[in-house]
């Protein structure tokens, strides 16, 4: 059975007690439980990662572009947090692994502060999932199989 990889990045941990006016009171626990539910549903394994660290997840990614070769791995739902609109390295990462990645925000990041507008994570993502609340993850899992599962 082939995988996907949930990968919360910065902050994503205090998910539950974190401004929940911008991302509801689920935690990501709860959201990674959700993930593997609709994992069962959509006959994909799930296995989840978040980090505090870039370094980590460029390796995810690394290692997910890896599973894609050798037919183990779909693809990624990634929420990079904060390091969405700082990481040119994880932009490189994507493209350098060449691993389907969608892009998956809690909130409506364009609907909120200037700097949160620009993404270097969307030019190198496959889909973007923006502003559907911890939902988005299972969208973005479903945008995934859709696009990529073959037979
Ligand atoms: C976020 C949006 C980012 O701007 C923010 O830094 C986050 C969470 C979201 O899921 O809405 O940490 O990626």
């Amino acid at each position: 059975m082939t995988s996907i990889l949930i990968l919360n990045g910065p902050n994503l941990n205090l998910l539950g007690q974190r401004e929940p006016a911008q991302y509801g009171h689920a935690t990501l626990a709860d959201v990674e439980a959700m993930c593997r539910e609709a994992g069962q549903r959509l006959g994909v394994a799930v296995q989840c990662l978040q980090s505090n660290h870039e370094g980590v997840l460029i390796d995810a990614i690394h290692e997910a572009g890896r599973g894609v070769r050798e037919g183990r791995v779909l693809g990624v739902v990634f929420n990079p947090g904060a390091y969405t609109h700082t990481s040119v390295a994880l932009h490189d990462a994507i493209k350098g692994a060449e691993v389907p990645v969608i892009e998956t925000h809690i909130s409506n990041v364009h609907a909120r502060e200037a700097f949160r507008h620009h993404s270097y994570i969307s030019p190198a993502a496959a889909g973007i999932v923006v502003g559907f609340g911890v939902d988005g993850y299972v969208l973005a899992m479903e945008g995934l199989v859709r696009k990529y599962r073959q037979g």
